[in-house]
């Protein structure tokens, strides 16, 4: 897969042909989520759940906003310290892999039942299921209501300036894409990154061979952005021969309404 050309692919989908997934992609998709590790030691899965959008009992909610998507992914985590951000890492790697086979994606934390999914994978008492995402084929003619949407949030489907976004030594002092050197495409990966509600509450500080990660505390999803934005940004340095890892560096002072996360850490 062709990481920083599939980013740059995906966007959220929620008209679908209702077509169920046909066999070979059922197949691709469950060997990959089947081989896949969560980051940072935390234990996820993701189920890929089948569901007649016409049937009774097993109607799966989502409340209208998404349309004829016969079969969704679902993400399952332990709860554990940063197991929100590593899971969501996980599942956006698999929101990838679906989008490089040409199907159609959406992440929602907020718009479905529930209810409705817990009753279709076994929960342990001490997992999650924060996540979902339709997988299907993408209907060409968008409803009304995704129309409207789009219309209505002017953000929808855009994005922050790399300059609000990201930053050099202190956040006086916004990044230029030149100024980036090699981290420059990784970091436009992390500002495509989809978010909740598109909000973008990562913030990211260069700083000689570090780059530092920031949060805007966000109920609910905040944790869950920054891993999507992890993984737009590791997936993308591996493909383009940039080596580090990510590490907590130190304890940086706090800063309640940015708090410090993580840093990736370029080699030697
Ligand atoms: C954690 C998370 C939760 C989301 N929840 C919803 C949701 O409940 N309903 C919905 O329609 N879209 C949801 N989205 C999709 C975002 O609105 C979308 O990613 C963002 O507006 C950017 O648009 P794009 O994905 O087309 O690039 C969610 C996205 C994320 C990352």
């Amino acid at each position: 897969m062709q990481i920083i050309e599939t980013i740059q692919k995906r966007r959220s989908v929620r008209t679908y042909t209702g077509e169920p997934l046909r066999e070979e992609h059922l197949i691709s998709i469950r060997q990959y989520i089947d081989q896949l590790q969560a980051p940072f030691g935390v234990k996820t899965r993701i189920e890929l759940i089948h569901a007649n959008p016409e049937a009774e009992p097993i109607k799966l909610g989502t409340y209208g906003w998404v349309k004829g998507a016969c079969d969704y992914l679902v993400l399952i985590y332990e709860e554990a310290p940063f197991a929100e951000t590593a899971a969501a890492y996980m599942f956006e790697e698999a929101v990838l892999f679906c989008t490089d086979l040409g199907l159609g994606t959406c992440w929602l934390g907020g718009s479905f039942s529930r209810g409705d999914f817990k009753k279709q994978v076994r929960l342990e008492a001490n997992e999650k299921l924060r996540i979902v995402s339709p997988v299907g084929y993408p209907a060409d003619a968008k409803r009304f209501l995704e129309k409207y949407i789009v219309r209505a949030d002017k953000n929808h489907n855009s994005r922050k300036s790399f300059g609000e976004l990201f930053f050099e030594k202190d956040f006086d002092h916004p990044l230029t894409a030149a100024q980036a050197g090699v981290f420059a495409q990784p970091l436009e990966m992390v500002r495509l990154a989809p978010s909740a509600n598109n909000k973008q509450e990562w913030r990211v500080l260069l700083e000689e061979q570090a780059l530092h990660f920031y949060k805007k505390p966000y109920p609910l999803f905040d944790s869950i952005d920054l891993g999507i934005a992890l993984c737009h940004f590791e997936l993308s340095c591996r493909e383009l021969g940039v080596g580090g890892q990510y590490e907590i560096l130190r304890e940086f002072p706090e800063n309640e309404s940015l708090p410090y996360v993580i840093s990736w850490v370029q080699d030697e």
